[in-house]
């Protein structure tokens, strides 16, 4: 299949290969590189809109600086993570490197426990297990579209709330005691909620997507028990397989996602064995239901763990 971005500037024709049949696309002919032209560039862009996932195969000649240079591809600008660090010597990189916790082992939208999260992320492969560490994809998109009239006028009216302060353990029975003291030290040290549509109008294509993912706290209006049901039923359809892309990685793949129109998991199946990737996300906007409510931040403060350290260097000064 092809895509033509001929109305653009100039004849820009991209090599668009679909991997599943409802998520995700390979890109054969294109070098990624800051400086890309427009027209193919704005043909990029498309296919994204259209696939929600792209895969690059072959991209090592990127460095931190050109990984960086990538988001106007995609629409905008780089944007680092609102608690992790980024990489030393970089402005936007995160690493995700599983002797070090990285292991995104959760279905999960990035970063929704914030209001503005990015519209797209960019995950570039430098050290891949021999065997596992796959990634699979879901498109949010499909799974509004063909849940049952009743259930998606039910998800119509909901709204949840995303917390980076979430159950890290239960998603992760797996996950070490230092995974764990990571998340609480580092990716929980400010602790954010914020109330999301459960149904986004995603802002370029129009689609309406549902909103969800492990950073859901609470369905809005619902017991615990109603809403850690509720939430089940729509999470499961976005899984399903049917409705899903998975992408085996070699060594300087690129792949980039929709962010507003997906989840992703990282599959934690190569034991010992080292994993490497490098991550740039592009600023995204403030989601918007369908009744025009904009998402909402409620709170931003310290986590636990911060509160407990300055706790004890307020008693060491008294
Ligand atoms: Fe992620």
């Amino acid at each position: 299949m092809t895509i033509s971005a001929q109305t653009i500037t100039s004849k820009t024709t991209l090599d668009v290969v679909p991997v599943a049949g409802k998520i995700g696309a390979e890109v054969r002919n294109v070098r990624l590189s800051p400086d890309l032209d427009a027209a193919t560039s704005s043909a990029i862009r498309q296919a994204l809109a259209r696939h929600k996932v792209l895969f690059f195969r072959g991209q090592g000649h990127l460095d931190d600086a050109s990984h960086e240079g990538l988001t106007p591809i995609f629409g905008g600008s780089p944007v680092s993570h609102p608690t992790v660090p980024v990489i030393q010597g970089t402005r936007f990189v995160h690493e995700l490197d599983s002797q070090f916790g990285g292991r995104a082992n959760s279905w999960h939208t990035d970063v929704t426990f914030f209001d503005a999260f990015p519209k797209a992320s960019i995950l570039r492969a430098l050290t891949i297990p021999a065997s596992g560490g796959d990634t699979v994809w879901a498109n949010t998109a499909t799974a509004y579209q063909e849940l049952p009239a009743e259930l998606r006028d039910l998800a119509d009216k909901l709204w949840a709330l995303h917390t980076n302060d979430y159950d890290y353990q239960s998603t992760r029975p797996k996950a070490s005691p230092e995974d764990e003291r990571r998340h609480r030290e580092v990716f929980a040290s400010t602790v954010y909620e914020t109330e999301h549509p459960v149904v986004r109008v995603h802002p370029e294509t129009g689609e309406r997507t549902l909103l969800l993912g492990h950073f859901v706290k609470k369905i809005l209006g619902l017991s615990t028990f109603d809403s850690t049901n509720l939430f089940r039923v729509f999470q499961d359809h976005i899984t399903r397989l049917e409705n899903t892309v998975r992408w085996r990685w070699a060594v300087g793949d690129v792949a980039v996602w929709d962010n507003q129109a997906t989840q992703h998991y990282a599959i934690n199946d190569y034991g010992d064995q080292r994993r490497l990737v490098r991550r740039v996300t592009v600023n995204g906007d403030v989601p918007i239901g369908i009744d025009g409510r904009r998402s909402v931040l409620k709170s931003k403060v310290p986590g636990a763990f911060a509160k407990r350290a300055e706790g004890v260097a307020a008693a060491a000064s008294a």
